[in-house]
């Protein structure tokens, strides 16, 4: 099992490194977004973590938490599985905002002032029961819908406190970025049974839980539609 998750972290950090030279394109630059924005909040597994997995009792201490990880751009592991910034560093940046509190490192409304990221390296779409049931072993006990269920923590949060006293001025003030997620889920399926056979029946529950979280089942619905008809009237 342990040498299992080191080779899946190590295959996890590889596609991170991948897409941050990807995202070293990525103009920063000027802000031509129509709106100012408070914060970020963002779903999603290594690729977009940027702290919960350093903290996550199972993943804990992982490989990312040791050099060579953050070494040229952070100058220390910084969480991530990347050595340098994840595409959601440059977002943020882009917007001027400062970095959202990783989900497990914060507490408070306080905390999540400026967002939260609810990305857990490991983390699956589906559920791990789920998973379990269809013959796939996980060991990061995170999926798509704990990730759904912290953001209506954050909210309740920071509806309760001074900062914001509505979802839907929560909403219509943040950017939310659906990171990549899935992926594990195909990996612990092909670790589990070296067939593509199973990792291939998982497609439809993945692209639905996938579907299910964007439009989030919550009581954010109506928030979520607020801004996007003030989208649509912007453009
Ligand atoms: C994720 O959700 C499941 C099911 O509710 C729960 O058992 C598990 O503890 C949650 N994981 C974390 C890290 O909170
Ligand atoms: C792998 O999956 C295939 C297709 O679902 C199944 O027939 C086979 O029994 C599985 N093998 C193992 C070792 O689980």
């Amino acid at each position: 099992m342990e040498q299992l998750s080191r080779a899946l972290v190590a295959l996890l950090a590889l596609v991170a490194a991948a897409e941050a030279a990807a995202a070293a394109d990525f103009d920063g630059g000027d802000d031509v977004l129509p709106f100012h924005y408070d914060r970020v909040f963002s779903f999603g597994d290594s690729l977009t973590d940027t702290g919960n997995a350093a903290i996550l009792p199972a993943t804990a201490g992982g490989p990312f938490s040791r050099a060579p990880y953050g070494e040229t751009y952070f100058h220390h592991p910084s969480g991530r599985a990347s050595d340098g910034r994840l595409i959601i560093d440059f977002i943020v940046e882009s917007l001027g905002l400062p970095q959202p509190t990783p989900y497990l490192a914060g507490e408070t409304a306080e905390d999540f002032r400026h967002g939260a990221n609810f990305a857990v390296g490991g983390a699956t779409a589906l559920d791990p029961a789920f998973l379990k049931s269809k013959g796939v072993t996980t060991f990061v006990p995170v999926s798509l819908s704990n990730e759904t269920t912290w953001l209506n923590n954050v909210f309740h949060l920071l509806a309760s406190s001074a900062y914001e006293q509505s979802n839907t001025n929560i909403m219509a003030s943040s950017v939310v970025y659906f990171g990549e997620i899935g992926v594990n889920d195909y990996i612990f399926a092909l670790f589990s049974n070296r067939t593509a056979e199973l990792a291939v029946s998982l497609v439809p529950d993945i692209v639905a839980v996938t579907r299910s979280a964007l439009t989030v089942k919550t009581d954010l619905h109506d928030s979520i539609n607020t801004l996007t008809s003030s989208f649509t009237s912007n453009q």
